[in-house]
């Protein structure tokens, strides 16, 4: 799936790893149109110029991501939409009992599963619906999704059962997904990306960024936005990336 003069939805595009692919994809020809909850979207929009185009709406609605969905088919125009990024998503931290020993609130940890992980299924089955009234292009592909999961999914640390549980159904519907998604000519890929300098990690304190950027292999530090995006656009443009999961973390592995 070629980037230049195709249609992509991105997800999350208002802030971090969202609004880095939003950037490369536009500087390789492609058209976006940028869906997040935050007004952040307008002025990405409005930067980025007639590529992209800005839908506010919440990954969890089904009517707000229809509405983003059809813009996006319009912004691609005869081409339809080719392919979408999915970013939106929230960390949340809370261990299942706190120092009293009173137990972790409940509709915390089903917030998190709504945004991350119905919010994925939500973006997935209605942009794949889009996508497979496309005409089919070459292998008969008719369109990519890349999801984002972490590796929170693999190597959960204590206090992230919500937030690794709700990444790990991420990773767990990729494959089916691909498979059921092949009669269409859609792929579909994770990113499980390991810590990233995003607003989500600005509240971390200096010593845990530091810690954090030690205990990666290599490169000792937090992985860029832009390096997020980069895989993106491989996934995007290289047929044969379909129904897996690639970590992108320097090695890192969280205790
Ligand atoms: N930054 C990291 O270290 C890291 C690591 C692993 C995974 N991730 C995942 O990457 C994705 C992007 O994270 P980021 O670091 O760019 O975070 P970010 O907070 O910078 O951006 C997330 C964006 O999602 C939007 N969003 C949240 N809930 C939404 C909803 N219901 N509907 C629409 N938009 C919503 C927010 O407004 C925000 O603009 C998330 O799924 C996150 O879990 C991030």
């Amino acid at each position: 799936m070629q980037v230049k003069d195709n249609a992509f939805l991105i997800t999350g595009a208002a802030s971090g790893l969202g609004a880095a692919t939003a950037e490369r994809l536009v500087a390789a020809g492609g058209r976006v149109t940028l869906c997040d909850l935050s007004e952040g979207v307008e002025a990405l929009a409005e930067r980025l110029g007639a590529a992209a185009v800005a839908v506010r709406g919440d990954v969890t609605s089904a009517d707000d991501i229809r509405a983003a969905v059809d813009a996006a088919v319009a912004h691609g125009g005869e081409r339809g939409l080719a392919g979408v990024v999915h970013c939106a998503g929230v960390v949340s931290v809370a261990k299942l009992l706190d120092r009293e020993g009173n137990p972790a609130d409940l509709d915390d940890y089903a917030r998190t599963q709504q945004i991350n992980l119905v919010g994925t299924f939500n973006v997935m089955r209605l942009a794949a619906a889009a996508m497979a009234a496309n005409a089919p292009g070459e292998d008969g592909e008719r369109g990519v999704i890349v999801n984002t999961a972490s590796v929170a999914a693999f190597d959960g640390q204590v206090g992230q059962c919500a937030y690794s549980a709700s990444k790990a159904g991420v990773v767990g519907m990729s494959l089916p997904a691909a498979r059921e998604l092949s009669r269409h000519g859609i792929r579909v890929m994770a990113i499980a990306p390991g810590v990233f300098e995003t607003p989500m990690m600005e509240d971390l304190p200096e010593a845990a960024v530091e810690a954090l950027s030690a205990a990666v292999p290599f490169p000792k530090r937090l992985g860029r936005p832009d390096e997020y995006a980069r895989l993106a656009e491989q996934i995007i443009t290289n047929p044969m990336l379909n129904g897996e999961v690639i970590r992108l973390d320097g090695g890192i592995r969280m205790q």
